[in-house]
């Protein structure tokens, strides 16, 4: 047994028990942290919201939440993100529009890796600003609250996933910005115990068993450069196909499911006449742990369907097509 499974087990015991766990962290949390204060960034993602909860149930008014929206989220997200966590469970929650900012830093880029670290670089940045700010108004602020969960330790440490949650490592902060320490509540469960974490604690089962959704956003879906038009369009059509695949219960039979604004532009007809608009691509991927991913076989009748849905209500798109290359070769993402 490895130092990270001792120390899971010592957290956790041999049988989960979410009761238990909630109890337990609690605890453990206001031992920590006794008196002080607690910054999270939240993404509105399982993780950093159940973080959020917990760390709201142990420590109330000493937990500061600031959610970030940089241009690239889906539709409704940050309006879903309000209702909940500051109308339902009165947490202290910043929320920040970013959009022309980020939007405006990532002018004119085009290269995938580019506009990755732009926009990781732009939120590091814009952290950092708002921890400024709640330490002139409030004092210091001794923790920095994170939503790392088990499978991000270990990947991690056979130099997996750090790359791909390096968005959320707000470990790269200035040095002006130093926390004395960190705060993890959800740091030895794995995904499925998270979740039924949250669900105890009332958090909605929409957000509870919602898909992986990746840092930056939109703006890995989003081919060439980002531009709100664009994500506008992706944002739009992303929300019909969503929308009908849990309707038709096919959200059940995927672990990802999303579409994607591909940047090429081609002819169609709308109530007659011409146009010239984007094609959209949609794509639904079964896998146990995202490193390979097989394509989900979606009935060709609700395929077809949500195509011309798209193709007809969206204002600027008017081709759909279907993504049937598994991972590998495919990534998930399309970037
Ligand atoms: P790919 O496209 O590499 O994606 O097959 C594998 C899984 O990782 C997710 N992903 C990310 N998750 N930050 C994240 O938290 C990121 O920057 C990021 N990029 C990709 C992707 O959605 C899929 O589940």
């Amino acid at each position: 047994m490895n130092q990270a499974e001792k120390e899971r087990l010592a957290k956790v015991g041999k049988t989960f028990n979410a009761k238990r766990y909630i109890e337990n962290e609690i605890k453990a949390i206001r031992e920590q942290v006794g008196d002080k204060r607690v910054l999270l960034a939240m993404s509105g993602g399982v993780d950093s919201s159940v973080c959020a909860v917990l760390l709201h149930k142990a420590i109330g008014k000493q937990l500061t939440c600031v959610f970030v929206d940089h241009g690239c989220m889906r539709l409704n997200e940050a309006k879903e993100v309000k209702k909940v966590f500051k109308g339902k469970f009165g947490i202290n929650l910043i929320q920040i529009d970013a959009e022309e900012r980020f939007l405006e830093k990532a002018k004119g880029l085009t290269d995938p890796e580019l506009k990755r670290k732009c926009i990781g670089g732009e939120f590091i940045n814009l952290f950092a600003d708002v921890a400024r700010d709640l330490k002139k108004k409030l004092g210091d602020i001794d923790f920095l609250g994170q939503g790392t969960i088990y499978p991000d330790i270990v990947e991690s440490g056979v130099g997996g996933h750090k790359a791909v949650k390096a968005h959320h490592n707000v470990g790269g902060l200035p040095k002006d910005i130093i926390f004395k320490g960190l705060v993890e509540p959800v740091k030895y469960l794995y995904k499925d115990e998270v979740r039924k974490v949250g669900k105890l604690l009332g958090i909605p089962e929409e957000m509870v068993m919602r898909q992986p959704f990746p840092g930056p956003g939109l703006a890995v879906r989003c081919i060439g450069e980002l531009t709100k038009e664009k994500l506008d369009i992706l944002r739009h059509a992303d929300f019909i196909f969503r929308d009908e695949m849990h309707k038709a219960g096919l959200d059940k039979k995927a672990q990802q499911f999303f579409a994607i604004m591909t940047n090429v532009k081609s002819v169609g007809v709308k109530n007659g006449a011409r146009t010239f608009g984007y094609v959209i691509g949609i794509r639904a991927i079964s896998t146990q742990q995202f490193v390979k991913a097989g394509v989900v076989e979606l009935p060709f009748k609700f395929v077809t369907m949500v195509a011309e849905k798209i193709a007809t209500k969206v204002k600027g798109a008017n081709r759909v097509v279907w993504d049937i290359t598994p991972k590998p070769p495919a990534t998930i993402e399309w970037e």
